[in-house]
């Protein structure tokens, strides 16, 4: 699994607190990422001590968990209504968000918006006055050299993701590629996600604008719960 910046103890701490808003009953998005794995084996501890949910997992390595620690699990066509999702990010700023360091934005996309409630979990490294992290663009295998021109075009310097223990590109869980954009400091999150989202054969971009209700940032003695 990919890791970030900050600690297992933080990470655990969010996960954790987040992970305490899952009632009985309830459909739950779980995350990817480091962080989420966290509130994920929370849940799986809750499912142990009787509590009835049911998880809509947004990639192959949040699925595995899953099932690892005995979260029942449902496709997002299975269920009514998703009640909260819990999910990770590279880097926030208020409620906005970029993620897909995971390259697994473009399902956390589709489950996080289909949430009642979105709770981020993260340790401080990744919080910023204004975002600046590159943002990742999933994109088709055929649209490779005419998004990473568009992307140009917008101000941003494209680079294809590569693989780590494999030669080539990343291939996210969809066969698709990754270009990680870096744009600077994003003065407008809201445009910018429209002018990414316009690309032709752009699967999914990383930002994630206003989608935060709840960030829960763990730190080594507590956990701080910013609300939006
Ligand atoms: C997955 O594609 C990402 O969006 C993750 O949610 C994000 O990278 C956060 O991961 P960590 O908790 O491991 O930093």
């Amino acid at each position: 699994m990919k890791t970030s910046g900050g600690s297992e103890a933080e990470k655990r701490a969010a996960g954790e607190s987040a992970a305490e808003a899952v009632e009985d009953g309830m459909v739950v998005g779980l995350g990817t990422g480091s962080t989420a794995a966290h509130a994920i084996r929370a849940i799986g501890r809750k499912v142990d001590a009787g509590l009835d949910v049911r998880g809509v997992p947004t990639s192959f390595q949040s699925r595995e968990l899953a099932k690892e620690v005995g979260v029942p699990l449902a496709g997002l066509d299975e269920v009514s209504a998703v009640d909260l999702a819990i999910d990770g990010a590279d880097q926030f700023s208020g409620p906005h968000l970029v993620k897909g360091g995971g390259a697994a934005h473009a399902r956390e996309k589709i489950v996080d918006s289909a949430a009642n409630r979105l709770l981020v979990v993260a340790d401080p490294s990744k919080a910023a006055d204004r975002l600046d992290h590159p943002v990742p663009v999933e994109v088709l295998p055929d649209a490779r050299t005419t998004a990473d021109d568009d992307v140009r075009v917008l101000g941003g310097t494209p680079t294809l993701r590569t693989a780590e223990r494999k030669d080539g590109p990343v291939v996210t869980d969809n066969g698709n590629l990754v270009l990680d954009c870096e744009f600077g400091e994003i003065a407008n999150p809201a445009e910018l996600a429209a002018d990414l989202a316009a690309i032709p054969g752009a699967v999914e971009h990383g930002l994630f604008v206003g989608m935060a209700d709840e960030v829960h940032v763990g730190r080594e003695d507590g956990v701080e719960v910013e609300r939006f």
